[in-house]
């Protein structure tokens, strides 16, 4: 298995968002998804670097900030400011960057590639008629077309966004993309980790098998959007625009050095979008000369009902909505654990709530809070020393350290519910241990004084590992755990690849319930 050695180059994306609504926790999950990679590279010691922001141009951007009688500029500014922002917050995102397609370092780097491309002639003048969906921003094959029911019967609709789609016929500028498709799937097949999961990369090998049309890329019925260099009266195709943030943000045009520490990335998309990033996005790469990403994992949906969660059909539930009641925590910790990343899964808040309470409070908070408790009580608050070591003891060394290897290995194969469920076999494993070896009925006997030190040693060190396997994950309980067990520093800069090394000496202080109970009535 490889791994990434000491100071490897870590750099990780989350779509941009599209600022025509409020983020939703479909939103919210990319972006925890890719901090906990960021914040364990990190922690590694990886040269990591990670990036979101949101995607502002084109036509559905126009259209909302239309009908709310505001520029699209003006209606951008006050989404990122209100709510895309905010958003960092409240899930507590470790980003190095948030760019916005509207900056000026964007919109002339994105120029300075078309020109490019133009010059080398991968860029022509053509026509094109075809179906659009705006809440897609792509032109749709019939086959990827429904019939509409109710409102809309009679007429086709986007399979994603039950809309319909509007006929246009344009006379554009086009992008060569038919001319890679045979590097496309040279690429796949030599690199079976380009796009992932395997399922994902099986849906990308078939479309591009299917054949590759050329693709437009500009716009002249609006102006919402980047200027055509040489030609001011087009507008960029907003996902052309889009997808170079990736290289726009690490200096692709301004800053070589910058671009050269920071290329290729690994881009966490949802799978809704999973063409243009592994299709469309290596395609124009390659026409540019440049390296295609370092690998594509398209996730699953998040189900709201059985059907994709979305503002649009207005199932969209606010990250606040559980952060209020649960904690930014327990949001990073449930949407990670409970769903195998790289599939769909459905959110309900009664699953919510029984792994808060099963898994966060009584199974991790409640270890933490027990054994602090017995150090206070039967030792003063001074974490004893080990003596002998048992089969049981060497036991919880031995998951430790498994622990700590497995999880960073899972975390190379993007399989982030696997790390937490590995490091999670600790936490059971601790909470049986502690079942079986009583300190409480040690503690009565002064003879078995050195037992009782050695149990209470070693649940310490547990615990401690644990601080710093979840602190990725569980951000800001691992800092006061951290604190509780009188750890140096702060928790982040623990050596997670030697998590388990970490020796418990010095004073614990008392610690507050990690995860306090919340009644059923927060749903
Ligand atoms: O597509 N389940 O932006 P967007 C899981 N601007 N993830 C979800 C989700 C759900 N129900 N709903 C949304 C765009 N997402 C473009 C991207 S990138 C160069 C340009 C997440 O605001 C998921 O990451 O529609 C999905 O791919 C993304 O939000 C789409 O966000
Ligand atoms: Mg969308």
């Amino acid at each position: 298995m490889e791994r990434m050695s000491d100071g490897s180059s870590f750099f990780v994306t989350t779509p941009i968002f599209y600022v025509n609504d409020v983020p939703h926790i479909g939103h919210a999950y990319t972006e925890v998804a890719a901090d906990v990679l960021a914040r364990w590279h990190r922690q590694r010691g990886d040269d990591t670097w990670f990036l979101t922001g949101t995607d502002e141009h084109g036509q559905k951007i126009l259209r909302t900030a239309t009908a709310n009688g505001v520029t699209p500029q003006e209606w951008a500014d006050k989404l990122v400011e209100e709510a895309w922002k905010p958003l960092l917050e409240t899930i507590d995102l470790s980003n190095d960057d948030f760019i916005r397609t509207t900056e000026k370092r964007h919109e002339e780097n994105v120029q300075k590639f078309l020109q490019h491309l133009y010059d080398t002639g991968y860029i022509y003048t053509g026509e094109y008629e075809g179906f659009y969906c705006v809440g897609c921003e792509e032109y749709k094959q019939p086959g990827d077309l429904l019939d509409g029911e109710g409102d809309y019967a009679g007429q086709k609709v986007c399979a994603i966004h039950s809309k319909p789609v509007e006929l246009l016929h344009e006379k554009n500028y086009f992008f060569k993309m038919s001319a890679f498709a045979e590097q496309l799937l040279a690429l796949y097949e030599e690199r079976p980790d380009f796009v992932q999961p395997e399922s994902a990369r099986n849906e990308v090998m078939s479309f591009v098998r299917s054949g590759l049309d050329d693709l437009s890329i500009s716009r002249s019925s609006f102006d919402w959007g980047v200027k055509v260099p040489w030609d001011e009266s087009h507008v960029v195709y907003v996902w052309f625009d889009a997808l170079l943030n990736y290289v726009t943000a690490v200096g692709y045009g301004q800053d070589d050095a910058e671009f050269e520490r920071r290329w290729p990335a690994t881009h966490l998309v949802g799978k809704d979008i999973l063409r243009f990033h592994a299709v469309i996005w290596p395609a124009m790469l390659m026409a540019a000369g440049l390296q295609v990403p370092h690998r594509v994992f398209g996730h699953g949906w998040l189900l709201v009902g059985g059907e994709k969660m979305s503002k649009s059909k207005l199932t969209g539930i606010a990250p606040t909505q559980i952060t209020d009641t649960f904690g930014s925590d327990a949001f990073r910790y449930y949407f990670l654990r409970a769903i195998h990343f790289g599939q769909d899964g459905s959110f309900s808040w009664e699953d919510l709530h029984a792994r808060y309470t099963s898994e966060l409070a009584n199974g991790f908070g409640n270890l933490a809070s027990r054994v602090i408790a017995m150090v206070n009580r039967y030792c003063d608050g001074v974490i004893p020393a080990a003596g002998d070591m048992t089969d049981a003891d060497a036991a919880i060394r031995a998951i430790e350290r498994t622990a700590t290897a497995t999880a960073s290995i899972a975390i190379d194969r993007l399989a982030i519910h696997e790390a937490i469920g590995t490091v999670w076999e600790l936490v059971d494993a601790l909470n049986g241990y502690i079942t079986e070896q009583e300190p409480w009925a040690l503690a009565k006997d002064p003879e078995k004084r050195e037992r009782l030190e050695t149990v209470l040693n070693t649940a310490v060190r547990g615990l401690g590992t644990l601080a710093v396997l979840l602190s990725p994950v569980l951000t800001k309980a691992t800092a006061t755990l951290w604190t509780a067990l009188g750890g140096d520093g702060a928790v982040q800069d623990v050596r997670i690849d030697q998590a388990w090394e970490w020796t418990g000496s010095g004073t614990v202080t008392p610690l507050e319930a990690l995860f306090p109970r919340i009644e059923t009535s927060a749903e």
